[in-house]
């Protein structure tokens, strides 16, 4: 582990920002003195609860390992008093970076400021926080939430562009969740024509099961639902076991469109069974690696770092879907 900002460890890592001979390259482990097998990272992770959440977690651990960077990971079983536990318990292990994916946005300030007390940088993955001191964390790499909400929304302008009245049901993510609250904004800056309506929208917690029941509840509450708008790829695959089990056909009798692009979401899209995905990528592990390299180098690092993400039709996926890594 490298000591923070004393002596003989702080002119090292002064070396190497000079140098150039750590960090920055994401080129593997680095020997020697504040090298990459000398970084101990903490990160707390949100849970298992999509395939996303899983391919995300595979990907990190494959890139620390990969660059020969100590990883201690907890798993936050999708509590937030449970990674607030897993930082303070990093904090007192006085590891040099702490990473974490927020399960919600809200509540974060206190625990993030004893990091800060403490000198350990802090990394934000995936999804933010809403706190309004931005010196409590030094980057935040992950997607633009509400732009996927809007590419989602786009696709619904276009497919329902001839229909006179379109009833809509939301699979909402985690209720206070950054992935939710962004991405039921994004589609509702676009999906604006009054034919639209959203019947119902409730959150099924970004798992199979939960958008399997909710799903179940709203088709015994609203008989005529012509698109299921889903957070995720799980809450929509768990709501075509919904639709079939009440004897629809999903993808024809109810249009489905969701996010992330996980290999079971790209199967039912080329199956016909959703209709449309918008992608977002769990590979964040390389881009963390480069990040955390970099801070514990003394370099600078940008604030903002938004993943590149593209949309799928049934076409698109079935071209893709032979070489998805996730
Ligand atoms: O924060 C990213 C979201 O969290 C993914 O879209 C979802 O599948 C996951 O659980």
């Amino acid at each position: 582990m490298i000591k923070k900002f004393t002596g003989v460890a702080a002119t090292a890592a002064m070396l190497i920002a000079l140098t150039g001979c750590a960090g920055g390259g994401g080129s593997g482990a680095q020997g020697g003195e504040g090298g990459s097998e000398d970084i101990v990272v903490g990160f707390a992770q949100v849970g298992a609860e999509s395939g996303w959440r899983t391919a995300n977690t595979t990907d990190i651990k494959r890139a620390f390992e990969e660059a020969g960077i100590e990883l201690k990971f907890s798993d936050a079983q999708q509590k937030q008093e449970n990674q607030i536990k897993a930082i303070r318990s990093y904090i007192q292990q006085q590891v040099d970076v702490i990473a974490f994916s927020p399960v919600v946005e809200s509540g974060w300030d206190t625990v993030l400021k004893e990091a800060k007390d403490a000198g350990i940088p802090v990394v934000l993955t995936d999804r933010a926080v809403d706190s309004e001191d931005e010196s409590l964390y030094v980057s935040f790499l992950g997607s633009d939430f509400v732009l996927e909400g809007e590419r989602a929304g786009e696709w619904v302008n276009t497919e329902f562009a001839d229909a006179d009245q379109v009833n809509i049901v939301e699979l909402q993510g985690t209720t206070g969740a950054a992935p939710a609250n962004d991405r039921a904004e994004g589609f509702r800056n676009v999906v604006t024509d009054p034919k639209f309506e959203v019947v119902a929208s409730q959150t099924g917690d970004f798992t199979r099961a939960g958008g399997k029941q909710v799903m179940e509840a709203f088709l015994k509450s609203n008989p005529d639902i012509d698109l299921v708008y889903a957070h995720n790829d799980d809450m929509g695959l768990g709501a075509i076991e919904a639709i079939e089990a009440a004897g629809l056909v999903p993808g024809e009798d109810i249009k489905i469109v969701t996010v992330d692009a996980v290999k079971d979401g790209m199967q039912a899209l080329v199956d016909g069974k959703i209709n449309f995905i918008v992608e977002c990528s769990p590979l964040l592990g390389d881009q963390l690696v480069e990040i955390v390299q970099k801070v514990v180098a003394g370099e600078d690092v940008e604030k903002r770092i938004v993943t590149e993400e593209t949309t799928f039709t049934q076409e698109q996926a079935a071209e893709a879907l032979p070489n998805r890594q996730y």
